[in-house]
């Protein structure tokens, strides 16, 4: 199978900022775009994406997960960053035009369709480094993707990483483009060095979130995660989750949650440790490697508790089970 991320539909839809105002949105080619190499993006990283899933229910129905909650996001990261304001239902119906004609090309469970909106600043103006563009361009990507992490896989390696941050604390919750750039020295050094899967960031001890998904910490039936800031991205897998262990009777504890504190629940044979994301669902984390030692977590497996959240999250996504929290749209 293809890489993720790496195959994508020939179309897209794509809607301009210019003058003031939005134009239509349109159905266009997705091989290329046409910008000035002094575009606002390409030099002063005015842009911000999101990532969302369809999922094929087995009546051949399609069906988008939590479409609001990312378009929310976007509108805030755009706002972040002073790119021009869209109306979440502008992007909202351009999601679902680009779904709906290529709805026969969403995969079939374990597979989905990723969504990738994307959103950046096309004024030709390199003089502009403190000041924001004044055209811009949103598109929506559409890539099928299989399992991203096969059963099979082995429990995650996460080196834990207190002296650098993943981006600057303020822009944390801005899912853009440079905030995973500056993450990228230290995860590539992580995996040369001590063959880590991935950076955990725990900035001065605080236990944030990984590259490119939220951790969390399941001690018997209480899960802990970091408690909403600026400082790391809201994941709606993470708040999915969340809601999923209060509706299977799990404690939520959202609050900080310390590397010493970290480390003494994973020593517990019974402790599950996971990331969450939309790519990555909930995926088991087995040993923390933090000051050159190895902690396994729990018994270094992936936990019940994991499994059973994961599986409840694809249950909703692929119709196997009710949708309580109405987080499907239908295309
Ligand atoms: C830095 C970061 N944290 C967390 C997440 C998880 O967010 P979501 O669950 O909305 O995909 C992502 C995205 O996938 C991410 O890039």
């Amino acid at each position: 199978m293809a890489a993720f991320g790496t195959v994508f539909m020939p179309q897209m839809a794509l809607a301009k900022y210019e003058n003031q105002q939005w134009t239509d949105s349109e159905i266009v080619s997705s091989d290329s775009i046409s910008l000035h190499p002094g575009a606002h993006v390409l030099h002063y990283s005015s842009t911000c994406f999101e990532g969302l899933k369809a999922f094929r229910h087995q009546d051949g129905s399609v069906h988008i997960f939590r479409m609001d909650a990312n378009i929310k996001r976007m509108v805030q990261s755009a706002k972040l960053l002073s790119l021009p304001a869209f109306e979440p239902a502008f992007l909202e119906q351009m999601i679902k035009n680009i779904v709906a004609k290529f709805a026969a090309e969403v995969p079939e469970a374990p597979g989905s369709m990723y969504i990738r909106p994307t959103f950046i600043g096309t004024e030709p103006a390199i003089g502009k480094a403190a000041a924001a563009t004044n055209s811009a361009m949103l598109y929506v990507l559409l890539s099928p993707v299989g399992d991203y992490f096969a059963a099979g896989a082995r429990p995650l390696r996460l080196l834990l990483e207190e002296n650098g941050m993943r981006c600057a604390p303020h822009m944390g919750m801005v899912k853009s483009g440079g905030n995973y750039a500056s993450a990228l020295g230290p995860i590539t050094q992580a995996r040369t060095e001590v063959d880590a899967d991935q950076v955990l960031f725990c900035p001065n001890g605080d236990v944030q979130e990984t590259g490119a998904a939220n951790f969390i910490l399941i001690d018997g039936d209480e899960l802990i995660t970091k408690a909403l800031d600026s400082s790391f991205l809201h994941g709606v897998t993470r708040d999915s989750i969340l809601t999923l262990a209060r509706d299977l009777g799990l404690t939520v504890s959202e609050r900080q949650l310390s590397v010493d504190e970290l480390l003494e629940r994973a020593a517990k044979p019974g402790c599950e440790a996971a990331l969450s994301g939309t790519a990555a669902v909930l995926t088991p984390v087995g040993t923390l490697i933090h000051q050159g030692k190895e902690h396994t977590v729990g018994n270094g497996e992936a936990g019940a508790t994991t499994l059973k959240l994961r599986q409840a999250l694809n249950d909703i996504q692929w119709g196997n089970s009710a949708d309580p929290h109405a987080w499907l749209s239908k295309v």
